[in-house]
């Protein structure tokens, strides 16, 4: 089954356990929430966590946010009832799940084929729960590019850095930041990057994790942006405080945006009236490349609720380009389908 395109600018961790943060998740203009049964509920709330968990998917509010819970590892006692008491009681209104310290496909195709024995038991359509794999330890890593290919179910992978952290030896308590005395640069580099081309060499999306520095909104405003800047297509986000400032990172500058219209329709004449395969736009040379990278800030735009002329423009409300489903006009690897949401 072809997995819709969901945008995942500001994915927020709501800790399953905890009613007063469930109750208020509803309101935040995140594109993705995921209710958490793992490293935010201790092990003594798990098991109650989960009809918690079921109960606020069923309970509605949501709008169009994807609506996602996250289940505790394969290695742990918990995974299992994690995916059948959720999904049994809520399936239907669940659209993805995250699974955790995924070191290896196999813990993907465990999750792929318990999900569908529950979608069958409980009458649910086979195949439309998705999976959001979080590369965080050596071995995950190292294996990456099986894992983005061990599913259909796959939507996306997810870096998690403070698991990762710990697991290479990282001699640093604080995620995201530079570790004290590292002089090579950006000591994440390698890690997101090697997310992102396993990602998009299977048509996934990408998306960064979490900015520990609740209070650090500069901080928070770099890491995004750069990870932005790389291609990646979220953040995961633990705050209200942090929601506006990672949406903004993600969502292309409307100038930017223009500018990427502009050269899509100059390159279309061109090619199309004209027969001529690059065409000067302004001072610059643009040919086929140019409109492949402009296809990714258009598609990127107009799912950030962009549109030309600004909000309220002529073209608001538009879908992605190339409409709805359309591989020719997806962003770098990622499958378009319904810009905004499904429900
Ligand atoms: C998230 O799960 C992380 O480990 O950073
Ligand atoms: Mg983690």
């Amino acid at each position: 089954m072809t997995q819709p395109y969901r945008p995942r600018r500001t994915c927020l961790a709501v800790p399953g356990s905890s009613p007063r943060f469930l109750a208020k998740a509803r309101g935040l203009a995140v594109d993705e929430v995921f209710l958490d049964l793992e490293d935010a509920v201790a092990p003594a709330a798990k098991p109650e966590a989960r009809p918690a968990v079921a109960a606020a998917l069923n309970a509605g509010g949501w709008g169009s946010k994807t609506r996602a819970v996250r289940i505790n590892d394969v290695a742990t006692p918990w995974a299992y009832r994690d995916v059948i008491e959720v999904v049994e009681a809520a399936g239907a209104n669940l659209d993805v799940i995250v699974l955790p310290k995924v070191a290896g496909p196999d813990h993907v195709r465990w999750l792929d084929l318990l999900l569908g024995q529950v979608e069958q038991a409980a009458g649910l359509e086979l195949g439309r729960i998705g999976i959001e794999a979080q590369i965080e330890d050596a071995s995950g890593l190292a294996a990456v590019d099986d894992i983005a290919a061990a599913s259909g179910r796959l939507e996306a992978l997810v870096f998690g850095p403070a698991d990762f952290m710990a697991s290479i030896g990282m001699r640093s308590l604080q995620v995201g930041a530079e570790p004290d005395g590292y002089t090579g640069g950006d000591a994440y580099h390698y890690p997101r990057l090697r997310i992102l081309v396993a990602a998009r060499s299977r048509g996934l999306a990408a998306i960064d994790g979490p900015h520990l520095a609740i209070h650090d909104i500069d901080g928070l405003r770099r890491g995004a942006a750069s990870a932005a800047a790389l291609g990646y297509d979220g953040k995961w986000v633990l705050h209200p405080g942090q929601v506006d400032v990672v949406n903004l990172a993600f969502s292309p500058d409307q100038a930017s945006y223009e500018r990427a219209e502009q050269i899509l329709d100059a390159y279309a004449a061109a090619t199309g009236v004209q027969r001529r395969g690059a065409v000067m736009l302004g001072d610059e040379m643009i040919d086929e490349a140019s409109r492949k990278l402009a296809m990714v800030i258009v598609a990127k735009g107009r799912a950030a609720g962009l549109a030309r002329g600004g909000p309220g423009g002529p073209d608001s409300g538009r879908p992605g380009p190339g409409g709805p489903g359309s591989a020719e006009h997806t962003p770098a690897g990622q499958r378009l389908g319904q810009p905004g949401g499904q429900r």
